[in-house]
């Protein structure tokens, strides 16, 4: 979602701001805007609805050479997505970006009578507050910010600067996440690492309640209660070529493509196939813990959620009195639900930010449960909040639509279920043959993607035009279903909706006709008979049948076929999982849509 980024030092204000903020165009947004400070103070105020490259043009007519300014990509919550509502936002001398909702902004707003308010954002309630502690600069701007932020209810990731004092930038966090890059004579702010990259390795992720002063040389750090922090200072691992497309025409498809890698690195160091078994440091409970578990809760949203689901088929099957429940945050964190005794929680996020998924963790915490983070963000919140965790390290994921984040959630899950079973002395024999096939995976996942890409692509050429898709799956492919339902309407805007093959008769058989296509997903295995009898069903109603299977005698007459070629058995749905990522990817690439950054999406979700 929104994006902030600032710049002070000795280099040009303004190329940092529009860098940064194309990095992260992926989070999704409707419009941005920058300003920088000349040393005397004159503002350079920029902004404009829709893409950066609108505020690039602004920019032309407005270059500066000026070292010190703010930016940031606005993805509406308060009011329409405009130039009048887009941040920064000014008051009097002083501009602010913020990421978050101010809950309280209406009450706040009612106090503030000598404003004259210009947008229907809380943002610029929240400027004017500060503003009114700060009183024409009599005050210093870091202690105008605390006042304000202790009367603010909400979340918030801000940057402020004044133009009385173009020589300092002060950020402050609750919820939404800051970033401070340390530089040679230099400091960048950023509400994303991946906007440093390039710039800086060095890096200070605030925490909630910090507030911190931030000059070209210096970084202070003080609490909402005025108590001083030492920073930390953390390593930025990632690289540039992780955050560029690299030869690929979209990241979305650089992202399927890297699967096998990215798999990889989840896997590094934590599979013996030798032996049989998994080890994974991170979670850090004892083997008397996980001999303990009983009950585990998964904590997701969209494809979190849905890797949370085909995980926990998994761990059932080898993992002998256990109970799961795989939840989606939004709705887990208003219920009442009670966690019974010796329960872990896992909380799957790839950017670790995810606002629903975080109040869901804190919720579980405050009932005492151990919660253990699936999370790709290093250094995220949600990795830092949790009690252990296993990163799945598949490096950034920029598209909005996740692919490679999901699979390595599902292993990484899977493989914290093994060494449940392996703690509570579930025989060898049946562990193995899952580690071995998560071994082979990356290799299979490579063989796959380089046979089925040909196919796929004129398969959607068939498909583009359809209004609608029906997908089906039973076992462990009925998530696969579910996640394959996501990315075709996500990307392409097709209405698409996955079913259980078993519940075809409980109403989806009604809406069989050319409108639709169904891709049927058949694993081979002792439910596939089952769900060919459903398949059977749909084509007897003239359905337009896509199967995917790794039976390679499979011969129904249906419209089209694409056969997996695959050793695996238990680990074929996600394989066939990429065939469902293709085939969004090529659909709405046929259809001309932008396949990285879909209408309305952002792709961490940041406010509830
Ligand atoms: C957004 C993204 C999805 C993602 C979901 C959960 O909807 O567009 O791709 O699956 O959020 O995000 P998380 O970062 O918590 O995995």
């Amino acid at each position: 979602m929104c994006g902030i980024v600032g710049y002070i030092g000795n280099k040009n204000a303004q190329d940092f701001l529009i860098s940064g903020l194309k990095r992260l165009e992926y989070r999704g947004y409707d419009s941005a805007g920058i300003v920088t400070l000349a040393e005397n103070g004159d503002a350079t105020y920029l902004r404009a609805q829709g893409k950066i490259t609108n505020l690039e043009e602004k920019l032309l007519k407005n270059k500066r050479s000026d070292m010190i300014g703010i930016g940031h990509t606005r993805w509406a919550t308060h009011g329409e997505p405009s130039e009048r509502n887009a941040h920064p936002h000014q008051i009097n001398d002083l501009f602010l970006v913020h990421n978050g909702i101010i809950e309280n902004y209406k009450e706040l707003k009612e106090t503030l009578n000598d404003y004259d308010f210009k947008s229907e954002t809380d943002t610029e309630v929240l400027a004017a507050l500060i503003d009114s502690f700060y009183k024409n600069g009599d005050y210093p701007l870091s202690n105008a910010v605390v006042q304000a932020l202790k009367l603010v209810k909400g979340t918030y990731g801000i940057a402020v600067v004044s133009r009385k004092n173009p020589s300092e930038i002060v950020v402050a966090r609750f919820g939404s996440p800051l970033v401070i890059g340390i530089g040679n004579n230099e400091t960048l702010i950023a509400s994303d690492a991946s906007a440093l990259v390039g710039h800086t390795k060095r890096a200070i992720y605030l925490n909630d309640g910090e507030v911190a002063r931030v000059t070209n040389d210096s970084v202070e750090i003080k609490t909402l209660n005025a108590e001083p922090v030492s920073a930390k200072v953390e390593e930025i691992e990632t690289n540039l070529a992780a955050i560029q497309k690299g030869g690929y025409e979209h990241f979305l498809l650089k992202e399927i493509m890297e699967q096998p890698q990215s798999l990889m690195e989840t896997l590094r160091g934590r599979v013996n196939v030798e032996e049989g078994t998994v080890r994974l440091g991170g979670p850090g409970l004892s083997e008397d813990e996980l001999r303990r578990i009983k009950h585990l809760v998964i904590v997701g949203c969209g494809t979190a959620y849905h890797a949370g689901l085909l995980a926990s088929y998994y761990i059932e099957k080898f993992t002998p009195e256990i109970t799961i429940e795989t939840v989606i945050a939004s709705e887990y964190r208003y219920k009442e639900a009670y966690i019974p005794e010796n329960s872990v929680a896992l909380i799957v996020s790839q950017s670790g930010e995810t606002a629903d998924t975080l109040a869901c963790l804190r919720e579980i915490k405050k009932q005492g449960i151990k919660t253990i983070g699936i999370v790709n963000a290093i250094g995220s919140t949600i990795a830092r909040e949790v009690d252990g965790g296993t990163y799945v390290h598949v490096g950034p994921e920029i598209s909005v639509a996740s692919t490679k984040a999901f699979t390595s959630q599902v292993i990484a899950m899977v493989m914290f279920g093994l060494t449940i079973a392996q703690a509570k002395g579930v025989k060898k024999a049946i562990l193995k043959p899952y580690v071995e096939e998560i071994n082979k995976l990356p290799s299979e996942i490579e063989k796959v993607l380089n046979s089925v890409s040909g196919g796929i692509k004129k398969i959607a050429d068939t498909y583009k035009e359809y209004e609608h898709a029906i997908y089906l799956g039973r076992d462990t492919s009925y998530p696969i279903a579910m996640e394959g339902a996501l990315k075709l309407k996500e990307i392409s805007y097709i209405d698409a909706n996955a079913y259980a093959f078993g519940e075809l008769k409980h109403g989806p058989l009604a809406l069989i006709d050319d409108r639709f296509f169904e891709m049927a997903f058949l694993p081979k295995g002792v439910l596939y008979d089952k769900a060919i009898s459903n398949v059977q069903e749909v084509l007897a109603r003239n359905g337009h049948i896509v199967a995917i299977t790794n039976n390679q005698e499979f011969d129904l007459q249906v419209e089209n076929i694409i056969k997996i070629d695959t050793s695996l058995l238990i680990f074929a749905p996600l394989l066939m999982n990429l065939v469902s990522q293709l085939l969004a990817y090529y659909i709405t690439t046929a259809k001309g849509y932008n396949v990285d950054q879909p209408r309305n999406l952002a792709k961490s979700v940041t406010v509830e």
